[in-house]
């Protein structure tokens, strides 16, 4: 099944400055996810602006239908975030319920979830 990773593509981090920086950090958040996530078996993105989490920011989601979805929060743009972000997708697809167990996280999401949302009752 497949599992999509939502990403904010309007966070900013503090001293975020338009004239010195066009992109807003979700921007290139995302732009680094979408890279690492090309060709990858059952990992899907998309954009959004705004998760209402704009204190926290860069923000993303990982869901798939009938399982647990994450929002992981507090993530500087970068290869390294996404590249932990897409693992941890990739291994949320694989899994049943969307459960990843903690010694198989990647280094770069621990530290990162803000919430965990249970499927809705008809999904279940
Ligand atoms: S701007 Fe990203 S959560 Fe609001």
């Amino acid at each position: 099944m497949t599992t999509t990773i939502t990403i904010c593509d309007t966070c900013k981090l503090e001293g975020w400055d338009v004239e010195k920086q066009p992109q807003t950090d979700g921007e290139r958040l995302a732009i680094e996810i979408e890279a690492a996530a090309q060709g990858v078996d059952g990992v899907k993105t998309r954009r959004h602006s705004c998760l209402m989490g704009c204190s926290h920011g860069c923000n993303i989601a990982i869901q798939a239908e009938g399982k647990l979805t994450y929002v992981m929060g507090r993530f500087e743009p970068g290869s390294d975030a996404a590249e932990g972000i897409v693992e941890y997708a990739g291994k949320h697809a694989a899994s049943e319920m969307g459960q990843v167990p903690f010694r198989e996280w990647p280094k770069a999401v621990k530290g990162h979830f803000v919430s965990r949302i249970p499927t809705l009752p008809s999904a279940e």
